[in-house]
């Protein structure tokens, strides 16, 4: 009966502990919860109905058992003498042969550190078989990880993880090239790309803005002073859409955004050198807009190597 009681108590101490975890919708099961529809809301306490139905049932049951079982050892003293299940389960695997503490003094070996003595007792039977557990665990997962190399270590998974992220990375890069306009153009600085800029320019313009810029149909690109603006926004887009009507082609069709970009941050890269037969200035002054705020570290303040 008391066991009874305390079932019910433990099943009713579950159910009122449930509105005091509700304050937090931190757990995803009430967040969930707040957010399921009415006919779902249903069948869950339906189903929690039936859960609860069967639990009270099987207490029932266990009870009913146990009283069974009483009646029947008032009928039969020698059942009654037998060990229970419980009782037997406990000697083989919980308690084993351990003395129990009352025989302490006979289990006492003769030396003492400190004060710290010895007993020579048995280990309880679950303690043997975890022990028993973690050398098959052992074997087991050497010869996962060192002898057939099923299992990645935590190196190999280091590099797997490098490996997808790299992945991941080209992935993005390949995104971010085919979108690239003038709205999100940027001056690339890399070698390997202004290498590219300069074979592209080479190719398309020096026919009229000269080999080293200087200018001739086109205008000089490597002074200070722009028709459409210095900017890589401004210079990508005149590449790309062209001024017709003055004899600069549009180079959309023929160039990829990211060569418009290659070619763009190379132009870019003229502005100050000197040309052989320069054409006078044309169009306005270009001011570089500071984006930096004004106390940033510098490259050599932060240790950067130039690429
Ligand atoms: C057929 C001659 C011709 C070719 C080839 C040519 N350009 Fe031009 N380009 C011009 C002319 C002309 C202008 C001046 C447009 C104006 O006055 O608005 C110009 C202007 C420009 C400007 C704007 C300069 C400014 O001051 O704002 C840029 C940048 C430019 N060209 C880049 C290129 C690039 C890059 C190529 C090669 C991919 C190229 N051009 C090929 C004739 C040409």
């Amino acid at each position: 009966m008391k066991m009874f009681r305390s079932l019910m108590l433990l099943v009713a101490g579950l159910f009122t502990g449930i509105p005091a975890f509700a304050q937090e919708s931190e757990i995803s099961f009430v967040k969930e919860f707040a957010s399921m529809s009415s006919s779902e809301t249903t069948l869950l306490i339906v189903m929690g109905v039936i859960l609860l139905v069967i639990v009270i049932l099987m207490i029932l049951l266990i009870y009913l058992v146990t009283f069974l079982k009483q009646v029947l050892q008032l009928d039969n003293p020698a059942l009654a003498a037998e060990p229970s299940w419980w009782e037997q389960f406990n000697e083989r695997y919980v308690t084993g042969k351990v003395k129990p503490i009352e025989e302490e003094k006979n289990l006492m070996l003769d030396h003492s550190y400190d004060g710290i003595v010895e007993l020579d007792n048995f280990m309880p039977p679950w303690l043997k078989y975890l022990f028993y557990v973690t050398i098959v665990f052992g074997v087991v997962y050497v010869l996962n990880y060192s002898v057939f190399g099923i299992g990645k270590t935590q190196i190999e998974e280091y590099e797997q993880e490098l490996y997808v992220a790299q992945l991941e990375a080209e992935a993005r890069q390949a995104l971010a090239v085919s979108v690239i306009d003038e709205t999100n153009v940027q001056f690339d600085a890399t070698g390997p790309s202004l290498k590219a800029g300069q074979t592209i320019y080479e190719n398309n313009c020096v026919a009229c803005h000269a080999i080293d810029g200087g200018g001739g149909v086109g205008p000089n690109l490597t002074d200070e002073y722009w028709i459409h603006g210095g900017s890589i926004e401004d210079v990508f887009k005149v590449v790309k859409y062209g001024v017709i009507e003055k004899g600069m082609i549009p180079w959309q069709d023929q160039l990829s955004p990211e060569e418009m970009q290659q070619v763009s941050s190379y132009i870019l890269t003229l502005v100050g050198t000197t040309p052989a037969n320069p054409k006078a200035p044309q169009g306005d002054k270009y001011e570089q807009k500071i984006e930096e705020p004004i106390d940033a570290l510098t490259e050599d303040e932060l240790g950067v190597e130039e690429v």
